[in-house]
């Protein structure tokens, strides 16, 4: 059995809603099946959310949402959002700049693009109350982070954005290796 099947097969599984939702994903956009977050990586998020009291997060890149239900354990269409999650189509960058400078939110999910991850997070963590969580998709790039004859853009960007937030006084950092890895902050 290979180790990500076993950590699966020990870890509190995703509920019917996400197990729905990643199944019609993988129907609707067949070649992009790895795009949402891996369920492990979803179930350790909602964990973490229920662990700190959470009530206002932040998520950078959304796609189908699978990740958002996760952090706020909303069922998007089928509750009509409920007024819990306020979706923002644009340039994330716009997004995040457009919010008020100041600590307000418990807990950001960063999963859009690659190359603009430092960017996002110089926005975030200004924005994340101290004692808060910060979260990073995607850290490992595949692997690729390790290969030093990759010297594309986005794997660049990647190592660049580890090597950031690893020297970043802001912040106590750890990368997991959960899915793609993923990077867990906490602000100080
Ligand atoms: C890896 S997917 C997110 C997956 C999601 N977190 C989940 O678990 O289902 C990345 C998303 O970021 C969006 N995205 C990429 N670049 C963006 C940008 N500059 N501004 C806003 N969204 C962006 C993509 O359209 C896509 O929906």
């Amino acid at each position: 059995m290979h180790m990500n099947a076993y950590v699966c097969a020990h870890s509190s599984p995703p509920d019917a809603i996400l197990r729905e939702l990643a199944h019609e994903t993988a129907e609707w956009y067949p070649g992009e099946v790895s795009l949402p977050i891996a369920p492990e990586q979803g179930t350790f998020m909602t964990i973490l959310t229920r662990l700190i009291g959470a009530r206002s997060a932040i998520e950078i890149g959304t796609f189908t949402g699978y990740s958002s239900i996760c952090l706020a354990r909303k069922y998007w269409d089928r509750a009509g959002l409920g007024g819990k999650i306020e979706l923002r189509l644009g340039p994330a960058l716009d997004t995040v700049r457009a919010l008020p400078g100041t600590p307000q939110f418990d807990l950001a999910f960063i999963d859009a693009d690659k190359t603009g991850y430092l960017a996002y997070w110089n926005e975030v963590v200004p924005r994340v109350r101290p004692g808060g969580a910060i979260l990073v998709d995607n850290t490992f790039s595949h692997g690729r982070v390790l290969d030093a004859g990759n010297e594309s853009e986005l794997v660049q960007a990647v190592r660049d954005f580890n090597d950031h937030a690893a020297a970043d006084d802001r912040v106590e950092v750890i990368m997991l290796p959960l899915g793609d890895g993923l990077t867990l902050a906490r602000k100080k």
